[in-house]
């Protein structure tokens, strides 16, 4: 299954924790569909070896920049330098997250402020640091972030996680109505359980729990880092024009396939 070839040409997109995960098969696809991408992430070994690797087997051109998300002023750095090299930023993907499992009575406060930092704080500064492109993209900007379905229940042993998420959901919907007015849409997507992730890998299988978590997806397997792909897209093309402070869930079905 593909879109149109070259539907994201001229447009300039900046996926934050592009280099690994989820976030290098969203720069893959925006990529291979036309858009220039640029991608930041803490680690510089990261994102140079991620940049060979997207030259290598998609023969994708793909700019970096290192930054923090928790660092307001550093992330404004950052994509004013890759809006530069991209020319200007028409789309933001707040990819980037941090987690651990962890028992609510034995999270420290660190443990807390830390993922809400990168995770929440962090998708306010990356909107913040892109407002100013994206007001200026002709056919209005876009914003998209990876939640998770988890975010509309609880999260046993993610409170952190599944807070920040939730009120990255709620920060969209108020984006939704502040920045229309820009032309800006500001959407969510949920990822399912998405295999060959890091999240995956040490969240449910290292935990143990890949039958039990497979038992619940309706459709019956994981998915892949290509289905979330495809939802950016949608909400980054023309198919998404009237798409504003939406989320969609590609999940299998299974936030509906909670137990009795
Ligand atoms: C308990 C932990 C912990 C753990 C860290 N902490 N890991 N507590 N159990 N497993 C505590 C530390 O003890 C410390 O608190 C505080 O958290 C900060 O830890 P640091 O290691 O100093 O933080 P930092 O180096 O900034 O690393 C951030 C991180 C790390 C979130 C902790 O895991 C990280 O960088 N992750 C990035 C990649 C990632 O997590 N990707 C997965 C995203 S997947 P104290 O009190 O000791 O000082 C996702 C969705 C998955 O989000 C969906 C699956 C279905």
């Amino acid at each position: 299954m593909s879109f149109a070839s070259g539907i994201l040409t001229g447009k300039s997109a900046i996926v934050t924790g592009g280099a690994t995960g989820i976030g290098s098969f969203i720069v893959r696809k925006l990529g291979a569909l036309g858009a220039n991408v640029g991608i930041v992430s803490r680690k510089e070994e990261n994102l140079i070896s991620a940049v060979n690797e997207f030259k290598a087997s998609d023969d994708i051109d793909v700019a970096w920049c290192t930054g923090d998300v928790r660092d307001p002023e550093g992330i404004k750095k950052s994509f004013d330098q890759l809006a530069g090299k991209i020319g200007g930023i028409d789309i933001l993907v707040c990819n980037a997250a941090g987690n651990f499992i962890c028992p609510t009575e034995d999270l420290s406060w660190n443990g807390w402020r830390t993922v809400i930092e990168i995770d929440l704080n962090g998708t306010f500064n990356c909107c913040q640091a892109a407002f100013p492109h994206l007001k200026e993209s002709t056919d209005g900007g876009r914003i998209i972030s990876i939640s998770t379905t988890q975010a509309d229940f609880g999260w046993p042993g993610a409170a952190h996680a599944a807070a920040a998420k939730s009120g990255i959901q709620n920060l969209m919907k108020t984006l939704a109505a502040e920045w229309g007015k820009y032309n800006i849409r500001s959407n969510w997507i949920s990822p399912g359980p998405i295999q060959g992730t890091e999240g995956v890998d040490r969240l449910i299988i290292q935990q143990g729990l890949a039958d039990q978590v497979l038992e619940r997806v309706p459709l019956g397997t994981f998915g892949k880092g290509e289905d979330i792909a495809n939802a950016v897209v949608y909400f980054s093309s023309d198919t998404g024009r009237y798409v504003s402070g939406a989320g969609l869930a590609v999940d299998g079905g299974s936030q509906w396939n909670r137990g009795r």
